[in-house]
This record gives structure tokens, C-alpha cells and sequence, in this order.
């Protein structure tokens, strides 16, 4: 590990002063809309160079038969990126996806709370259900979360001894369904019609949705295949509904707690029920499919000393505090860092999307630009995060990064929606589990280095994210 992340923080200027930021030259957007393009890291990358900016305009997928209109404003800086936050000068209205927006009938027929800009009134009180049902469950989520742990590392460890090797995809989705069901259901999804096929039933549901934004990086698919199979028109909601019925249905039986509330609060029993399938299906599942084994391949790849600093860690704080409490998580600075800097270098949500609400300037680092009212702006999060003006060699990963003086740099990260130094309201649209998320992934890393000194894995690339297979584990050698 490096200990270079204080002296970039030290070095930096305030990029946020706004007597600073009014003095910047006013630049024409460069870019033109051309033909729809695929292949993003590389072509960011080539546009940025070519027109020496990290804000210009492109076309983003998906093409015109499901997109009204694929022309964005990019922006590629952290100092461009967070207008995307203010919604008071951008609308976040049916922009989950980007440029399109899924039929609702993958959602009984409602525009769910991720898809309402705050200024709707319905986005309030949906958001404040999840909100309470999360602040109802606190007291929850470490003994339970801990349990579905111990069966993840069970698994673990039987395919490791039995096949040489263990795919944690397949075993984290099956935890994270688990996890999320029991938590707002209070019974295991085995325990309802749903048997064992919850992850399978809301995987296939979710690739219905985001087919029109996945590459399936198969080298044996020409992309322009690819484009047509999956960028051209929108996948049919009707091969997905009955299995939606039966994830509805089990939510229905089994919430009875958050509906109540719900229709307490004013809000209809189905259309609070689509919104916590969304929830817990889209939302949390959705988002720990793509978190948890990218958390465990960057920590995986860092090597054994940061396993041997993590463990270090851990196992004093544990010791000292008599357990693994709220308390306790909060006094491991190492393993917090390390779960922001893997948010950091590969943010598990990439697309952020909002429609300019009035005409505005914006400034990146080096200049100031008009957007005019109604244009849509997209920010691509793993370069605004991985900014070389803020962070010092931005694409290594550098577990203490946010210890110490670097613990400055967090208003720099954005997986949430927002920065990470500001916290979800019902006025805004950070995400709602933003706390739960960071719990998560710190009671993983806990649990890990309680029962293991070390592992090795292998990655590759998926639909959505990261590939983990792990080749090996040590059991835990020391105290
Ligand atoms: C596990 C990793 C997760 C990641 C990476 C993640 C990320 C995000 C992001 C990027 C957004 C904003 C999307 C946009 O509007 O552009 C969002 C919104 C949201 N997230 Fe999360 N999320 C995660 C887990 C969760 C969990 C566990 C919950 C709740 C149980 C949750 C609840 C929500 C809700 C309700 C919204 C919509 C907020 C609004 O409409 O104001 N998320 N999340």
C-alpha cells in the first residue's frame, strides 16, 4: 500500500471555491452527436483527448426506436459531476436508466420512487417508507447480516474443498437475496412459493430492464449484433410477468408490516408493494450484485499485506470492544477506507442522468459552459472518481487512501448519488441504503478477516460488473 493519499489532499486547492470557479473562461461545448457509440472507457477517453475537455457532447445508447433522444452533455470531472445531485437545476424524472425509461409493466404498472423526480409528490412519502422501514430494522442488520455470512462462507469453503475453486457470484447473489427478503419479510424466501429461484427470478427481470444499456463483451457477437439484439428495441416485459407476479405475491404475504405502514401513511397497499419489490430487488439486490464482488476484487488483488492490515485491524477492535457492534465498526478506520476506496475506483452504478430544469453554466476544472433548459446531461462516474486532479494516481487502488488527512477527499465520492459527506433526504435522490451499504460491506471485510488470513482469486467482467473466482482461503492462523 502507498501512503501517498495525504500529500495529495495537502497539495490540492479549495476545487469547490466558488470566487474561483466564476473566473473560468466560458467554452462552447465541443463535441458533435455523430452516429450512437459503443465501447466507453475508450471512447471517453479519446473524446477527452481530442477535445482537450471533460465536458462535451456525445450520443449515448440506446438508439432511437427506445430512446426519444440519445444526445448528453458528458462530463467527465469531479468538479462537473455533482450538478448532477442539485435537483433544483437538474430533473432526475424516469432517468434511472439514462436516455430511456423501462415499460412500467415491469412494475405492476407504477413509476416507482427511483424513476419520480422530488418535485412529484408521490417521490416524498415513498422515500420516507424506505426510510422509516430501514430505521425500523437498524437494530437488525448486524445480527442478520452476519448470519447470512456464516452461510456465504460455509459455501465458500464446501466448493473450494469439493471443485479446487468457488464462483462467489453465484453464492453472494444467493446471500444478498436472502439478506434483503429476510430483512424486510422476516422469514427466509424458502419459507414462500418462491423456494430457491428468488435471485434467478429477479436477475432475469433486471436483464429485461437494462438490456438496452448492457454489453455483453462476448468477442464472438460482432457488436453491431449486439446492438441490434439489445440496443435497438426494448425487451418485452411479457416473458417476466409471471415470474414478477410470484416475487410480488411472496412480498405481499410476507411484508405485512411496511404495507401497513404504507397505507398508514397514505400511500395505496400495491403500488407500496411494486415499490418495495423495486426495493429490494432492483435497488438492493440489484446494487450488492454488482458491490460485493467488486468489493472482494479489489481487496482480493490488493494483496496479503493489506489482508494482514485488515486482519490486524479487525480482530483488535473486535477484541477490545467484545464483539462486532456499531461502536466497534466505527473505530476501524483501515477497513472503512478500504470500502470507500473500492467505491471509489469502480462505482458499482456508473450512469448518472438528469435533464437540465433551467438554462445554467457549469464549470469543470478548467472552464465554464452554458447548458441550455431540457438538455440532458450525463455524468460517467469512474472518471469523475478517479479524477487526477483530486486523487493522486487515481487508478490504483490504495486502501488508506481515506485515513487521516485523506478522510478530506470523501465529498469526492459519489457511488451514493450524492457525496459522500451529505446524506439521503425525501427532497433529494441519494440512495436511501447509503448507510446500510457502507454497514454492509464493512461487516463483509469484518467477518472475512475474522475467519481468514488471506485469499487468492481470480476476475473478469460480467453483465453487471465483476466476475470473482475463488481459487483459495486461509483459515485464520492468529488471534
Ligand atoms: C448495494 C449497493 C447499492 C448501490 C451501489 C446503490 C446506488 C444507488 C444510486 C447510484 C442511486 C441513484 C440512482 C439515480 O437516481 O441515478 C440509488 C438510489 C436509490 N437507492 Fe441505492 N444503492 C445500493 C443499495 C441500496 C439499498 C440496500 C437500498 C435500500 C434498501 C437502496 C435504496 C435506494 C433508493 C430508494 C433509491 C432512490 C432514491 C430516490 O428516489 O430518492 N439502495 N442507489
Amino acid at each position: 500500500m502507498s501512503s501517498s493519499s495525504s500529500s495529495s489532499s495537502s497539495s490540492q486547492k479549495d476545487l469547490n471555491s466558488s470566487s474561483s470557479l466564476s473566473k473560468l473562461p466560458l467554452r462552447k461545448i465541443p463535441g458533435d452527436y455523430g452516429l450512437p457509440f459503443f465501447g466507453r472507457e475508450e471512447f471517453f477517453n479519446a473524446r477527452m483527448h481530442k477535445y482537450q475537455s471533460t465536458v462535451f457532447r456525445a450520443n449515448m445508447p440506446p438508439g432511437p426506436f427506445i430512446a426519444s433522444n440519445p444526445n448528453v452533455i458528458v462530463l467527465l470531472d469531479s468538479i462537473s459531476f455533482p450538478i448532477l445531485f442539485d435537483t433544483s437545476k437538474v430533473e432526475k424524472r424516469n432517468v434511472l436508466d439514462g436516455t430511456y425509461m423501462p415499460s412500467t409493466a415491469f412494475t405492476g404498472g407504477y413509476r416507482v420512487c427511483a424513476y419520480l423526480d422530488p418535485s412529484e409528490t408521490s417521490h416524498a412519502p415513498l422515500k420516507r417508507l424506505f426510510m422509516s422501514a430501514l430505521a425500523a430494522r437498524h437494530h437488525n442488520f448486524i445480527p442478520l447480516f452476519r448470519n447470512s455470512l456464516s452461510e456465504l462462507f460455509t459455501s465458500l469453503e464446501d466448493d473450494i474443498s469439493s471443485k479446487g475453486e468457488a464462483d462467489f457470484n453465484d453464492i453472494s447473489d444467493n446471500m444478498s437475496f436472502n439478506f434483503v427478503f429476510r430483512l424486510f419479510c422476516d422469514k427466509y424466501p424458502s419459507e414462500t412459493a418462491l423456494g430457491s429461484q428468488g435471485p434467478s427470478i429477479v436477475t432475469k427481470w433486471l436483464f429485461f430492464q437494462l438490456a438496452p444499456l448492457i454489453t455483453l463483451g462476448l468477442s464472438l457477437l460482432p457488436d453491431v449484433v449486439e446492438d441490434l439484439l439489445l440496443h435497438t428495441f426494448p425487451l418485452p416485459s411479457i416473458f417476466v410477468k409471471s415470474d414478477y407476479k410470484k416475487l410480488y405475491r411472496a412480498f405481499y404475504a410476507s411484508a405485512s408490516s411496511i404495507l401497513d405502514e404504507a397505507e398508514s401513511m397514505g400511500i395505496k397497499r400495491d403500488e407500496a408493494c411494486h415499490n418495495l419489490v423495486f426495493l429490494a430487488g432492483f435497488n438492493a439486490y440489484g446494487g450488492m450484485k454488482a458491490l460485493f464482488p467488486s468489493l472482494i476484487k479489489w481487496v482480493g488483488s490488493a494483496g496479503e499485506k493489506l489482508h494482514r492490515q485488515l486482519a490486524d485491524e479487525i480482530r483488535a477492535v473486535v477484541k477490545a470492544e467484545g464483539g462486532v457492534s456499531f461502536a466497534a465498526l466505527e473505530k476501524m478506520s483501515l477497513t472503512k477506507s478500504v470500502v470507500y476506496e473500492a467505491l471509489r475506483i469502480e462505482p458499482p452504478v456508473p450512469f448518472q442522468y438528469g435533464k437540465a430544469k433551467e438554462d445554467m453554466v457549469i464549470h469543470s476544472h478548467d472552464a465554464a459552459f452554458e447548458i441550455k433548459k431540457g438538455e440532458m446531461i450525463f455524468g460517467y462516474q469512474p472518471f469523475a472518481t478517479k479524477d487526477p486532479k483530486v486523487f493522486e494516481n487515481p487508478v490504483e487502488f490504495i486502501g488508506n487512501r481515506f485515513m487521516g488527512e485523506g478522510e478530506r477527499l470523501l465529498k469526492y465520492v459519489y457511488w451514493s448519488n450524492g457525496r459522500e459527506s451529505d446524506n439521503p433526504t425525501v427532497e433529494n435522490k441519494q440512495c436511501a441504503g447509503k448507510d446500510l451499504v457502507l454497514l454492509l460491506s464493512r461487516v463483509m471485510l469484518v467477518e472475512f478477516f475474522l475467519r481468514y488470513d488471506t485469499f487468492d482469486i481470480e476476475s473478469g467482467t460480467l453483465l453487471l460488473g465483476s466476475s470473482v473466482t475463488f481459487k483459495s482461503i486461509t483459515k485464520a492462523t492468529y488471534t
